[in-house]
């Protein structure tokens, strides 16, 4: 108990950003961050919205869980250990401006845009890029867009790309093994510098049912936001299934008549604790891929 109370107890906390999903406080050293999940729940660009009680703890858990897997696979993250229940600890990055949004079967804006039946499975994974710029609502842009404008040089996207390539690889394989398909989902990237000034782009951001599509293998039911977007049932309902399924989260469920069970928050704040303990700082260098500057 004694690390969440450390962490809570830093009240003095400098609120750098209030985003839709999560508040983006100073970390307790420097180029470190602390992500808060909040329960907020937006759609279509923050047109509608709606609080949904344990939101944040579920995807909070659920993207530690996968940031940390692919790290595993050498896949620099900026995630460092997770904090609480609610807030996690980070690498600070230099946000590159871009969603890349990968895509395995059609969905959502692919369907609108062009047409396409959803559910149909594509040749190949499909990577799209989009603006980062809500007062624009993200617009679709191609590769010759960021090179004009800037948003990243060539080498920086064959980077970003390789790692989105990778990351599909991966989560593919591991929601196929809990019985759900990877419809699509969307990555953020960054850049952060050594010591020497060599350059590298970590995955940030988050990796949650906010911002992937996942459906029942056998029965394409959704269990992602597309329930909340759509009205297709219960978000939380959803959000816990996936949960559920990756062991995160006991049978019974986070959640009791509405209410988050404290009971199995305390349980599970507890292997966070212990996890956090054995953890220390990882070195980016370690899964990194310098590049000279
Ligand atoms: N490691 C990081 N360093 C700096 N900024 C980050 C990092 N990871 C995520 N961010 C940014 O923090 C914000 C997270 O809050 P979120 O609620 O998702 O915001 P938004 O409404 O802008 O999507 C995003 O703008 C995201 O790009
Ligand atoms: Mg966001």
């Amino acid at each position: 108990m004694k690390t969440v109370l450390n962490d809570r107890a830093m009240t003095k906390r400098n609120k750098l950003y209030e985003g839709k999903a999560k508040i983006i406080y100073e970390g307790p050293e420097p180029g470190t961050l602390i992500q808060y999940f909040k329960d907020d729940a937006t759609a279509f660009n923050a047109q509608k919205k709606e609080i949904i009680a344990g939101k944040g703890v579920l995807n909070n858990r659920i993207s530690a869980h996968i940031m940390t897997k692919l790290e595993g696979i050498g896949i620099p993250t900026h995630f460092i250990r997770s904090m609480n229940m609610r807030e996690q600890l980070v690498r600070k990055v230099e946000v590159i401006p871009l969603e890349v949004v990968v895509r395995n079967i059609a969905a959502g804006s692919l369907c609108k845009r062009l047409g396409i039946k959803e559910g149909t499975h594509l040749s190949k994974p499909l990577v799209e890029f989009y603006y980062k710029n809500d007062a624009l609502g993200d617009p679709l842009i191609s590769e010759d867009h960021i090179m004009t404008f800037g948003w990243a040089d060539p080498y920086e996207m064959e980077e970003i790309v390789a790692m989105a390539w990778r990351v599909n690889d991966y989560l593919n394989g591991m929601f196929a093994g809990v019985g759900l398909k990877l419809v699509d989902f969307k990555l953020e990237f960054g850049r952060l510098w050594g010591d020497y000034d060599e350059l590298y782009i970590l995955l940030a951001d988050e990796i949650s049912p906010d911002n992937c599509r996942l459906w029942d293998a056998r029965t394409n039911e959704k269990f992602d936001k597309d329930r909340f977007r759509h009205d297709l049932g219960d978000l939380i309902d959803g959000y816990q299934e996936i949960a559920k399924r990756l062991g995160l989260i006991p049978e019974g469920g986070l959640m009791a008549n509405g209410e988050i069970n404290e009971e199995v928050v305390a349980q599970l704040e507890d292997i966070e604790n212990d996890l956090a303990k054995e953890r220390k700082l990882r070195a980016v260098k370690k899964s990194g891929k310098p590049r000279k500057i």
